[in-house]
């Protein structure tokens, strides 16, 4: 049967807090992953290897088993659905608030079909469906916090931290829709199949995390 494990991870940010934690649970890559243009990588620890892809695409690759486990952000995660795996351990990595956020000296439209800008469709579908309100969804791939600026959207669903970029672009929070920060996840079958190997990793991870 086989046991070793494929973990799928991001580029970008999330990479460096989750390299680290990873060295603590004794899995390092063998190349430097910066400095490379290869997307698969083999690690100190024989049986596990690590995949470089696009954050979007971590829960799609381990949904379908091409890795065994992924770190992902809590956003993706719920963006994706969650289909096809589990979530093991919160990494408490890049820690945000996904919120909904508007022109700071303009009250929230109360009526009417509020326009909201996101690159969180379903995210935001679910919260004003809960809300029972109708709106009229903008999909776009980033930069939000210009869409209401410029008249594209009422207000915006996005990700926030300090608050700085709705600060700087004349926003303001608004409602909180959930807590974000990265996740360590895994295939369901994985789980099954490769039982042993997976529990003893996210035992190492967990006690790292701590
Ligand atoms: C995120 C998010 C906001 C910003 C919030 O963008 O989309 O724009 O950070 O951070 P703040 O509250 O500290 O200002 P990121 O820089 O990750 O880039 P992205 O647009 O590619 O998601």
């Amino acid at each position: 049967m086989a046991t070793g494990l494929t973990i799928a991870l991001a580029k970008g940010r999330v990479l460096d807090e989750t390299l680290p934690l990873l060295a603590r649970a004794g899995i390092e890559p063998a190349d430097d992953l910066d400095g490379s243009r290869k997307l698969v990588f083999a690690t100190s620890h024989a049986d596990i290897k690590l995949v470089l892809i696009r954050s979007a695409d971590v829960p799609t690759y381990v949904q379908y088993g091409a890795a065994d486990l992924g770190v992902a952000g809590k956003d993706v995660l719920a963006e994706h659905g969650g289909e096809g795996l589990y979530e093991l351990v919160d990494l408490k990595i890049a820690p945000c608030k996904m919120m909904t956020a508007g022109i700071a000296d303009q009250p929230k439209m109360s009526r009417g079909r509020l326009k909201v800008a996101t690159k969180y469709p379903r995210i935001t579908r679910q919260f004003f469906l809960e809300q029972g309100r109708q709106v009229e969804l903008i999909k776009l791939y980033g930069s939000m916090e210009l869409a209401p600026a410029v008249g594209l959207a009422d207000i915006i669903v996005d990700l926030v931290d300090t608050g700085n970029t709705l600060k700087a672009n004349g926003l303001k929070p608004l409602d909180h829709i959930m807590d974000i920060s990265s996740r360590l996840i895994v295939n369901r079958a994985s789980l099954k199949m490769k039982n042993q190997a997976v529990r003893e990793l996210v035992g190492k991870i967990e006690t790292a995390v701590k």
